[in-house]
Parts: C-alpha cells; sequence; structure tokens
C-alpha cells in the first residue's frame, strides 16, 4: 500500500493563551493516520474537533508539536522540504474569496506555478487543462471577483491544480456554495480521484458528500474516533447521532424504519440502493 500522508502519534495544541497558562487542552491528540495513495477520504466530526487543524498539517501549515506526519514520504518538520510538500499537497478551503490573488481568472490560475518558476509554455498548457478540468475556460479572461461563489472556488481549485499536486485537501470547500455549486464541487472532487488518481481528503459536514468516499474518519475532541467505508460508519447511526453529528438521508430513513419494526439493512446507503431495499419491502 503506497502512503500520501501518514500522521504519527500526531499530537497539537495551539499557544492562545498570553498569560503563559500551560493547561491548554491538546487539540489533536495521538493522532495515528495513514491516507493511501489516490483515495478519497472524508473527515467528519463536531465544530472544534480538530479536522481543521488536522488538515493544515498535511501540507505543513502547521508542523506537530508531538509525533510526526510524514507527505508522500517527507518529514514535515524537514524546512528544505517545504516547496515540495506544499506542491505535491495543495489546499483548498471554504472561502474562495480568501483563495483569490488576481483580477483576472487565467492570472490567478498561473499564480501558484508562476512563482514555483515553472516554464511559460508549460504554466500555459497547466493553466488552460486546470481551467477545463473545473469547467472554467470560457471564463478565463473574466474577473473572478463578478463570478458567483460556485465559480469562484472553481476557479480556486484550478489554481491548486496548476501546481500539479498529488493530493489535494478540501477544508469544507461547499460550506458557502449553493446546491448547484456543491454539486459542481463534488463532480471535480469525482474527477480528480477516479480520471487523475490524485489522493483526496475533504473534510465536510455534508453526510452525502461523505457518503461519496472511499473512506470516513470521524474525529471527536481531537481523537480519530471511527474509521471505515462509509457503510460500514455510517450504520453507527446512535453512535454518531451522539457525536452530534447526522447520518446519510438514506440511513436515516432506514433507520426510522427500523425503529417503527421494519427491518431493513441499513447500509443501502445510495439513493439507488436505498430505493431498492424499499421496492423489494413494499413494492
Ligand atoms: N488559530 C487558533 N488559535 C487558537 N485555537 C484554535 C485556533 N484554531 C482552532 N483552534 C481551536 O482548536 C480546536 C479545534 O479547531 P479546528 O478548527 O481544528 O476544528 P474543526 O473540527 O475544523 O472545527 P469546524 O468544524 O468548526 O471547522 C477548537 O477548540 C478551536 O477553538
Ligand atoms: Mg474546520
Amino acid at each position: 500500500m503506497d502512503i500520501a500522508i501518514k500522521t504519527e502519534n500526531l499530537t497539537y495544541f495551539y499557544n492562545v493563551d498570553e498569560t503563559g497558562d500551560q493547561d491548554i487542552p491538546d487539540v489533536l491528540d495521538n493522532v495515528s493516520l495513514e491516507i493511501e495513495k489516490g483515495t478519497f477520504v472524508a473527515i467528519l466530526g463536531h465544530n472544534g474537533s480538530g479536522k481543521s487543524t488536522l488538515a493544515k498539517h498535511m501540507n505543513a501549515l502547521l508542523l506537530p508539536k508531538g509525533g510526526t506526519v510524514t507527505a508522500f514520504g517527507m518529514d514535515t518538520k524537514d524546512e528544505s522540504l517545504l516547496l515540495e510538500i506544499r506542491r505535491r499537497v495543495g489546499m483548498v478551503f471554504q472561502n474562495p474569496d480568501n483563495q483569490i490573488v488576481s483580477n483576472v481568472v487565467e492570472e490567478d490560475v498561473a499564480f501558484a506555478p508562476e512563482n514555483l518558476g515553472v516554464a511559460s509554455p508549460e504554466i500555459r498548457r497547466r493553466v488552460d487543462d486546470a481551467l477545463k478540468t473545473v469547467g472554467m475556460y470560457e471564463f478565463r479572461n473574466h474577473a473572478p471577483h463578478l463570478l458567483s461563489g460556485g465559480q469562484k472556488q472553481r476557479v480556486a481549485i484550478a489554481g491548486v491544480l496548476a501546481m500539479d499536486p498529488e493530493c489535494i485537501v478540501f477544508d469544507e470547500p461547499t460550506a458557502m456554495l449553493d446546491p448547484s455549486g456543491r454539486r459542481d464541487v463534488m463532480e471535480i472532487i469525482h474527477k480528480l480521484r477516479y480520471e487523475r488518481g490524485t489522493t483526496v481528503v475533504l473534510i465536510t459536514h455534508h453526510m452525502e458528500e461523505a457518503a461519496l468516499a472511499d473512506r470516513v474518519i470521524v474525529m471527536s475532541d481531537g481523537h480519530v474516533v471511527m474509521d471505515g467505508k462509509p457503510k460500514e460508519v455510517f450504520v453507527r447511526v446512535e453512535e454518531l447521532d451522539e457525536l452530534g453529528l447526522t447520518v446519510p438521508e438514506t440511513t436515516r430513513l432506514l433507520f426510522e424504519l427500523k425503529n417503527a419494526g421494519v427491518d431493513l439493512p441499513l447500509d443501502a446507503l445510495s439513493i439507488d440502493e436505498c430505493a431498492k431495499v424499499l421496492a423489494d419491502k413494499f413494492g
């Protein structure tokens, strides 16, 4: 198994307290994880459970206070590897306005490879390719601030793609988007995972998005509390409820029916599977 990101006993706390108080709780407590190359992993967890803190360790935006993080075998604490780590592990955040730096879409997408010193013809190729991948090529000469939120997020993703990363960490990329913008982002993630073999880490509060992943990791108070295939994780409805998390609508429906005495498998996660078990039972 080839590993993209590995954390070993990762521990982290923020130096928040200016009074020098040492009694700061660990935001990540001994987190050990391996994220396999080419997989799509979703990370769930209540607000403040440590998801973003974990994400920021994956490309050395934060460095461990305890334990180690390696990205494609590179220790994130090794300063000489910083640029290479940042190039190979891209990050997309919630608010596209904070990620867009230029007044023209294609200049924005070219920004990172230009800074990396990539040759001009190669930049042209990458920018066009990235914009086509996210469906924003026709907008290449537009001003980003006039685009919709979903379009801006697609431009931000293109900017990351132009670095030619092997792994992209998305931290709630759809949180500020309408349903159509959310769908577009999920389609891009699907394309990256299945057509390019990009490793995708997706932090999300949308269970339907997590249901599409190869693997779901659930965090609570700085710990990994569940880790498995979506079907394995989402059948644990009561535990997820206790953690303040919901489950996909399909699972919820099957769970409620089960509570009402109708015996159905809870792991019919996709709408098609769910429709089928219902049709088999009642049809
Ligand atoms: N820059 C910071 N300085 C101090 N404390 C922070 C900082 N960022 C996060 N924290 C604290 O660390 C804990 C974990 O935060 P983190 O942002 O990693 O959680 P999260 O799971 O991403 O939450 P959310 O779902 O709200 O995005 C929280 O208690 C938070 O208040
Ligand atoms: Mg967060």
